[in-house]
Order: C-alpha cells, then sequence, then structure tokens
C-alpha cells in the first residue's frame, strides 16, 4: 500500500489545527432508563421534560405519537398520558380518543399542562396545530384548529396560521408558549391562561425574607423620622407638602400632627 502523499498530509494540517477542544472532566453518564425491555410497540423516547407540579418527567414518542410520563423513582415503567392507541392523526378528547400525528415538539407550562406541536395535512396543504393535554389526559387543540394551509396570520389562535415547521417553548415570565416558526422565520407568540402559568407554591423561605424585609423596612423608617425630628422645626411650612400629597390624601387629616410624625408616617408607608 503506498504511503500517503506528503501533500495530502500539508493540505490537513490546518484542519486538525483548526480543532480547539477543552475536555472538561469532572461528569458521568449513566443510563436513566432502558425501555429496551419493553414491547417493539412501547415508547420510542424523542424528547424528555420535566413536569414541575407531578415532579416527574413527561415522555414524547414521536414515532408512536404518544406522550408518557415517568416517575423519577421508576424510571423503566412508564405510563402513557394520551395518544399512541391508535393510528398517528387528529382527534381530541379523554386518553383514548387523543390522536397526535407524529409530533416533534413539546413543552410543559407551570400547571403540568402538556403542549404538543405537529403538522396536519388539510386537502394537500401542511400546516402546524398546537395541542393541549392537561395532566388527566384530556387533550385539546388551542391553535390552528381552524386553519386550512400554511401562513403566519396571527389573532385569535383557532385562525392563526403556522408554517408546518416549527417549535415549542414555555415561557414562564410572560405566561406565552414561544414558538419558532421556522418556515416563516419568525417567533410566534401564544399567550396562555393565569392558571395554566400558576407557579408551584411559594417557598418558606420566601415568605420569610419578605416579613424581615417588612421589619427591617419599619425599623429604618421609624430612625430615620426619629432623627429627621431635629432637622424640622415645627412651623416648618409647605416644604415636604407636594411629596406628600399622595399619602396624606389616603389618611384622614389630624391638624395636630407635628411635621416629623408626618414625616415617620410617610416612612412607614413608603416601605
Ligand atoms: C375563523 O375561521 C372560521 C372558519 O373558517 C371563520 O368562520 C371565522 O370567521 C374566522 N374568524 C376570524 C376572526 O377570522
Amino acid at each position: 500500500m503506498a504511503a500517503a502523499h506528503p501533500l495530502a498530509i500539508l493540505l490537513l494540517l490546518p484542519l486538525l489545527a483548526a480543532a480547539n477542544l477543552v475536555l472538561e472532566d469532572g461528569y458521568t453518564v449513566t443510563t436513566f432508563s432502558d425501555l429496551n425491555p419493553l414491547p417493539a410497540s412501547g415508547p420510542h423516547p424523542y424528547a424528555v421534560l420535566p413536569r414541575p407540579r407531578a415532579g416527574d418527567l413527561l415522555l414524547l414518542d414521536s414515532a408512536g405519537s404518544a406522550l408518557y410520563t415517568l416517575a423519577l423513582s421508576s424510571p423503566g415503567d412508564p405510563r402513557g398520558l394520551a395518544g399512541g392507541k391508535r393510528d398517528a392523526g387528529f382527534n381530541d378528547g379523554g386518553p383514548g380518543d387523543a390522536a397526535f400525528d407524529r409530533p416533534r415538539s413539546v413543552a410543559v407550562d407551570g400547571a403540568d399542562n402538556v403542549y404538543v406541536a405537529h403538522r396536519v395535512r388539510v386537502a394537500g396543504q401542511l400546516h402546524g396545530v398546537v395541542r393541549k393535554v392537561s395532566p388527566n389526559g384530556y387533550t385539546t387543540t388551542i391553535a390552528g384548529g381552524l386553519s386550512s394551509g400554511p401562513g403566519h396570520r396571527d389573532g385569535p389562535a383557532q385562525n392563526a396560521t403556522f408554517s408546518p415547521d416549527f417549535e415549542l417553548a414555555y415561557v414562564p415570565k410572560i405566561c406565552a408558549l414561544l414558538v419558532a416558526d421556522r418556515g416563516n422565520r419568525m417567533i410566534r407568540q401564544i399567550n396562555l391562561k393565569p392558571e395554566d402559568c400558576a407557579r408551584e407554591k411559594q417557598s418558606g423561605l420566601g415568605t420569610t425574607s419578605v416579613s424581615v424585609i417588612a421589619i427591617l423596612c419599619a425599623l429604618v423608617g421609624s430612625i430615620i423620622g426619629f432623627l429627621a425630628r431635629h432637622f424640622y422645626p415645627v412651623n416648618a411650612g409647605n416644604l415636604h407638602q407636594p411629596l406628600f400629597q399622595q399619602d396624606t390624601e389616603a389618611i384622614p387629616e389630624n391638624p395636630e400632627e407635628g411635621d416629623s410624625d408626618q414625616l415617620l408616617r410617610h416612612k412607614k408607608r413608603s416601605c
């Protein structure tokens, strides 16, 4: 066998030099869930996402057009949530009736509702629809249900149109789904209902911090009010009147109150 031509090696050198890998150590890989022992009809994971309320996982089987949940404590035992019980299609209703058409994008909101995006063919034209699966497996169509072809029409979600190639993300801060609408080169927004974005119950720490801040604020306000007493003669006039306009409106006026008392009251209220 002939040796590599020296020129070929020379040509390869810049390619080899271009790779700059920083191999960071300290990570390990394990198999969290091996689904191979399950029947071939069973779940074939395409995407996996955490469900914040239930604290488990949502598993999307795209080829099987089905959704499953997976408890962290029993990762080999997925449970059907919706779809997969009939052929791929477009049908809403209870877990046994819902059908999806090989969805490739999934998102989970703050209340564990699952949003699934897939394409639908109507009269030979492909367009995108967004489905919602509630935690009990009931499926509805929330966007694109009335559209009959691709497009980028905004407005009532059932009439809205999308390209057939898009991906969903749940953005809690704006209580919305954002849609990377690839075919239209746009990011679209589907506003969700407030209950869909309800955050998990407040942590005890959060409540405690708020109380501590409130107490500190009241304390600092009292000290400032007490110190300021020396700087304002009793008849300082209307020097700071405009500042307090809004506050004094809300509280019944007490003519016997001194200015420093007013200041103190203001400090307390501004906390
Ligand atoms: C939405 O589509 C339906 C069915 O095509 C139509 O009857 C309705 O007027 C449309 N609504 C809007 C706001 O475009």
